[in-house]
């Protein structure tokens, strides 16, 4: 067993928060182990609940477009969420949740230690920078605590929304090369990051 797999297995048996009562099954995350880049949501909705598998519902299918839209697939990148357990009725996680389930967002950073950290959302680049608004700094390259992020809508924000989608679609588009920049200049260093406000825009 990977140390990856003993984390899920934490995971799916976290009776940490009030989640646990209402959830199907925790959602851990999945993809390749070590892969470059991580996508970061914010919590399973109901047919990730269902099935124990981040975004496979619609935002999901959208989020597997964009990614094929960069000659990528879902097994060449890791993918999870703040919260592994659904809130319910897809209301936002509330603090307690989020805290109880911090320490598995920063295990799974430390053992995949991704080259790139993609927030998908708001809530998530609120995780790791609370002070910030996605629609000042969607679409840039920041670096904090040695590690790299770069920050897009929501799938399901973009979904339906004709000038979201574009501006999704055109961000998505730029990440083969943000991940060169970041292969290029600078050296990443395996640390855990801080969740503070202290990015620097690039
Ligand atoms: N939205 C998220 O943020 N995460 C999922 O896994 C599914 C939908």
């Amino acid at each position: 067993m990977t140390e990856l797999e003993a984390l899920y297995t934490q995971i799916i048996t976290c009776e940490s928060c009030g989640l646990c009562k209402t959830r199907t099954q925790a959602v851990p995350g999945e993809g390749a182990e070590n892969a470059e880049i991580m996508f970061v949501g914010e919590g399973p909705g109901f047919h990730e609940d269902q099935q124990g598998r981040p975004f496979i519902g619609a935002a999901g299918k959208f989020l597997d477009e964009l990614l094929g839209s960069i000659s990528l697939t879902r097994s060449d990148v890791y993918i999870c969420n703040v919260v592994k357990c659904r809130p319910p009725g897809n209301r936002d996680p509330v603090p307690e949740e989020v805290d109880a389930c911090r320490p598995f967002l920063l295990r799974q950073i430390e053992l995949v230690d991704p080259k790139l950290i993609v927030t998908l959302g708001r809530f998530s680049l609120s995780w790791f920078f609370p002070r910030d608004a996605i629609g000042k700094v969607r679409g840039s390259l920041r670096q904090m605590g040695g590690r790299h992020y770069y920050h897009v809508y929501h799938p399901a924000a973009a979904l339906h929304n004709g000038n979201l989608r574009q501006v999704i679609n055109d961000d998505f588009a730029n990440i083969p090369r943000v991940l060169e920049t970041i292969r290029e200049d600078t050296p990443v260093v395996a640390a855990a990051p801080a969740p503070t406000e202290q990015g620097r825009l690039f």
